[in-house]
């Protein structure tokens, strides 16, 4: 349903310019935007999501200009991924020239930067210039895909220049390119062996335990993506018929029919799309717990696949606070 604070692309630069904040579509999640080059903006994302001061913004930017704005010594191997991978969902971290505000790197000698494909992300960033952009969640809670999403976490004035559901439902792959090897911090829909075949160097994937006090990619060590309900993996002989439980399943097909169970058959975009989605929809649906069937390494050999297993793993760690 539109909201009468459905804005128009004119109305939202103007209030971004004014020192608002927003929310957008991007094709992984909508974000929750503030002018980058405006401090009090920046800071008002950080006290409406809740957010630890600790973790860094990505700037989202419509020009290779941008780029330039922001990042200093970019190697010719990330030039490549920009090439092959922007606009789209991938995030990459260069180190950042002087001039960045500390409150958007959190004090970090590097500076996260994404150049979003979806069409009103591009427009709205060409018209009000770079915008820092967290996804438009409260922190702790799963990122929205939705424009209800973001209304449900921040109230039902909230501006959002909605455009319905995202394309991906999951966050950009976050890649670390300001040393070698590259590093992903979280993976996405672009896979570290894409990444690594267009660039020709090798990729880690960040090991990085959530309890480390001081990870290089700081949002690793905060619990995220969890709904109320408790989250766990089901396992291989469980009924599917526990109380209270939604099941989310992606190989399995029981062949009773009930509103709990829903089956993906295979269908990992689908599923994507609609996690999130289904970790809210738990909650105001009253279910106590989320079974999610567990994925196979030759499942987890698609991109989708790893960012799904990331993601849920997240939802099944017990937040730390
Ligand atoms: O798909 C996305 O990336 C969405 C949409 C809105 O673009 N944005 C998003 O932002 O997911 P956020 O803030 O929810 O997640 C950004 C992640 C955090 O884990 C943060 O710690 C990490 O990127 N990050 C940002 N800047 C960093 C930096 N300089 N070094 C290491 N990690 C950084
Ligand atoms: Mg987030």
């Amino acid at each position: 349903m539109t909201k009468k604070n459905n804005l128009d692309l004119n109305k939202a630069v103007k209030l971004l310019s004014q020192g608002e904040i927003l929310a957008f579509p991007t094709e992984t999640v909508y974000g929750l935007g503030a002018d980058a080059e405006n401090p009090a903006a920046i800071q008002k994302i950080f006290e409406v999501k809740g957010r630890p001061a600790d973790n860094p913004l990505i700037v989202h930017i419509s020009s290779h200009e941008m780029v330039e704005q922001f990042a200093r010594d970019v190697p010719d191997e990330a030039v490549k991924l920009m090439e092959k991978f922007w606009p789209g969902p991938l995030t990459l971290i260069f180190k950042k020239k002087s001039s960045v505000l500390d409150v958007i790197t959190a004090g970090l000698e590097t500076v996260a930067l994404r150049w979003p494909r979806h069409p009103i992300s591009q427009q709205v960033i060409t018209m009000a210039g770079p915008l820092v952009a967290p996804s438009a969640n409260s922190s702790g809670k799963p990122s929205p895909t939705k424009p209800e999403h973001v209304r449900e976490d921040f109230g039902d004035d909230f501006p959002v220049i909605e455009a319905g559901e995202t394309e991906i439902g999951l966050e950009s792959t976050v890649l670390d390119v300001s040393q070698l090897p590259f590093i992903i911090y979280r993976p996405g829909a672009v896979s570290a062996e894409d990444i690594a075949s267009v660039s020709g160097v090798n990729v880690e994937t960040n090991n990085e335990q959530t309890n480390n006090n001081s990870p290089k990619s700081p949002g690793t060590k905060y619990s995220h993506y969890t709904p109320e309900a408790t989250v766990t993996w089901l396992n291989e002989d469980e009924s599917m018929k526990a109380p209270n439980t939604l099941y989310l399943l992606h190989i399995k097909n029981p062949d009773f029919n009930t509103d709990n169970v829903v089956s993906y058959k295979s269908n990992y975009g689908q599923m994507a799309r609609e996690l999130y989605d289904r970790f809210r929809q738990a909650d105001h649906m009253g279910y106590s717990h989320v079974k999610i069937e567990p994925f196979t390494i030759v499942e987890l050999r698609e991109p989708l696949v790893q960012a799904l297993q990331n993601r849920i793993s997240k939802a099944t760690t017990p937040a730390e606070s």
